[in-house]
Parts: C-alpha cells; sequence; structure tokens
C-alpha cells in the first residue's frame, strides 16, 4: 500500500470564508494530506475545526483559497467545473444526514440508479441489474428496491447513501460523520461495510469524525485537526498509543475511560476554542496548551517526525520524540 501513488495529494489547502466588515474566517488552514488506495484516513477534531470544509474543498464543493489538490495525478484545484464533470463519478461523498441527502419522493431502486444513469452508459436492464447489485452489496434485500426512504431507518438510509456514492465505482470516497446521526447499535455495521467496501474495491477513503472511537476502528492513519491546522498526524495505532502534541494527548485523554493514565491525565482542555477570525499567532493551541511557553505565542511550529515513520506533530516543544509534560519544566 505504501508503495502506490496517492489517489488524493494535498497541499497547503487553505479556505477561507469572507465574514463581512472586511474580515476573514480561516476555516482550513495549510492542509497537506495524501490519501492512497485501499487507505482509510480518519480526520478527526472537534466541532468547528475545518473538517468538512476540508471534506468539500478536496472535491471542489467548495473553492480552495490557496493551495493544491491532485485527483489521480492531476491538478484539479483550478479546473472549471465542466472539466470536473467526468471525475465526479471517481469522487464520492457521503454525508451525516442521510434523511435530507435523499430525495423522500424517489423509490429506493431510482436513488440507488440516479448516479448510474448520470455518470454510466449503461442500457436499462444493466442499471437494474447493478442497483440490485448495489443494494445486495449494502446489505439491503431486494424488497427495498421498491419502498420509499420514509419507511427505512437511519442506518438503512445511510446504506442507501453508500450505495449511491460507490454506485460508479469511486476511487475516493469523503465520508463526513457518516455514523454520528445514527444508534449507537447500527454504527458497527455500517463501519463493517465500509471497511469491507474499501477491501474489496481499495477505494481511499477519507473519513470525517468528531468521535474518536469511530476514528479509530475504521482508520489506518489519522491526521488531527485544531483551528483548521493539522496537528498530529499518525498510524492510527500510534496516535493512541503514543499521542505526541499537547492537543492529541488532552483529546485522548477527555476520551478515556476511568483509566486514570497518568501522562494523558495531565493534558485537560481548558478554556474556550479561539476564533477562526482572530486565529492566535504562532501556534494556534497556545491559548489553551498546558506546556505553552513564551515562544510559543511567536513561533508556527513546524512538523517534526516522532517516532516511526509517517508519526508527525506540530509542536515546538517536541524533540526526539516527546513532549515534555509538565509547565514547570521551563517556567
Ligand atoms: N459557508 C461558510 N461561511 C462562513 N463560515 C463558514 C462556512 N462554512 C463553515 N464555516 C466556518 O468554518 C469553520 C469550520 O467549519 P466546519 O468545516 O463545518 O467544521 P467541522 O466540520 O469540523 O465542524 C467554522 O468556524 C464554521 O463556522
Ligand atoms: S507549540 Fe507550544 S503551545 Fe503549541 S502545542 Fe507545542 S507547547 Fe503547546
Ligand atoms: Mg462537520
Amino acid at each position: 500500500m505504501t508503495g502506490a501513488q496517492p489517489v488524493l495529494s494535498v497541499r497547503g489547502l487553505t479556505k477561507q470564508f469572507a465574514v463581512g466588515g472586511g474580515r476573514l474566517l480561516t476555516a482550513v488552514n495549510k492542509v497537506d494530506l495524501d490519501i492512497r488506495p485501499g487507505e482509510t484516513v480518519g480526520m478527526v477534531g472537534e466541532s468547528g475545526s475545518g473538517k468538512s470544509t476540508f471534506g468539500r474543498a478536496v472535491l471542489r464543493l467548495t473553492e480552495p483559497t490557496e493551495g493544491s489538490i491532485r485527483f489521480g495525478g492531476q491538478d484539479i484545484t483550478h479546473i472549471s467545473q465542466r472539466q470536473l464533470r467526468p471525475l465526479r463519478r471517481e469522487m464520492q461523498m457521503v454525508f451525516q444526514d442521510p434523511w435530507s441527502a435523499l430525495n423522500p419522493r424517489l423509490s429506493i431502486g431510482d436513488l440507488i440508479t440516479e448516479p448510474i444513469k448520470l455518470h454510466l452508459n449503461l442500457g436499462r436492464s444493466e442499471r437494474a441489474d447493478r442497483a440490485e447489485a448495489l443494494a445486495r452489496r449494502v446489505r439491503l434485500s431486494r424488497d427495498f428496491l421498491r419502498r420509499t426512504p420514509s419507511g427505512l431507518s437511519g442506518g438503512q438510509l445511510q446504506r442507501v447513501c453508500i450505495a449511491r456514492a460507490i454506485a460508479t465505482s469511486p476511487k475516493l470516497l469523503v465520508l463526513d460523520e457518516p455514523t454520528s446521526s445514527l444508534d449507537l447499535s447500527v454504527r458497527a455495521g455500517i463501519l463493517d461495510l465500509l471497511a469491507e467496501i474499501r477491501d474489496e474495491t481499495q477505494t481511499a477513503m477519507l473519513f470525517i469524525s468528531h468521535d474518536l472511537s469511530t476514528i479509530r476502528a475504521i482508520s489506518d492513519r489519522i491526521v488531527v485537526l485544531y483551528l483548521g491546522a493539522v496537528v498530529e498526524e499518525a498510524g492510527a495505532e500510534a496516535l493512541f498509543e503514543t499521542p505526541a502534541h499537547p492537543y492529541s494527548k488532552a483529546l485522548l485523554s477527555a476520551h478515556l475511560p476511568a483509566d486514570p493514565e497518568v501522562k494523558l491525565a495531565r493534558h485537560q482542555l481548558e478554556g474556550e476554542v479561539p476564533s477562526p477570525i482572530n486565529l492566535p499567532s504562532g501556534c494556534s493551541f497556545h491559548t489553551r496548551c498546558p506546556v505553552a511557553i513564551g515562544a510559543c505565542k511567536t513561533t508556527v511550529p513546524q512538523p517534526v517526525a516522532v517516532g516511526g515513520t509517517e508519526h508527525f506533530a506540530r509542536c515546538i516543544r517536541i524533540q526526539g520524540g516527546a513532549t515534555q509534560t509538565a509547565r514547570s519544566e521551563t517556567a
């Protein structure tokens, strides 16, 4: 997997919104990310950290302000919507809320057939066969094809959305909180289904969620977002076993069950997330960081390699693989 060319390669991606009075809100801040075939990258961060905006920007559903997006080796950052059209079948998105993603007046069969009609040149009976196969793939029996969304549960509706998203055999799937609106009891089934599809088809996946357990269950690699910027990137296991960035440590320690892991427990998050309209200077986490030092207010941290391969964190206090933990060490 590591040798394959990335399906998606993002460099320096920034998205700012004009929010009146000449002010700019920075939703996504210089993000670099590669996703290879068959790989699932989890993107985690608190609400408002820029996850959805990033997901939409990489698919050109919102226009990036700066940076570049390569898809399948092609630079798609500035190509026209017309040039994008043939690529749409290769990059699909699944949203959080399956209720609003589906036209309630169409049958499930028609909903699944819609992207096939739009993007694939198939005759009527081939389309019907494909819709049936897709329904089976997402484990909905044939009878569902004649029903309408109103009679289905959230989990069943999300299966329909997944069938629509994979109908055109995309190379990249962006999944924006696809299980967050679902009951806990049905989440695991959806995650299993996505993992099966990924393994069968080698579809690259960007899986966005604020929920750490979900991210851990599905991801090969994880990026942690804070105020639109990646503060840490690591293999899923490495992130959970040896988080390096103080923000990741805080997120993980908040998520830990009663187990009083000493090192992590020291990193409690305090205070509010600052406004993305006036990003803090230097390290944008310095206003809440339990181990901040004076230089954090002025120095923008660059990615530092931590431990094994593909593990990076942006913190000036990380040297040789670990942050010092006590504020008193530098006071
Ligand atoms: N269309 C928009 N106009 C102005 N601000 C926006 C817009 N979309 C998102 N934002 C802002 O961008 C930031 C990131 O939002 P979002 O990407 O939705 O975060 P997340 O998905 O992590 O919750 C938030 O501060 C949000 O208010
Ligand atoms: S650079 Fe400073 S403020 Fe930022 S995470 Fe590291 S120690 Fe904390
Ligand atoms: Mg979101």
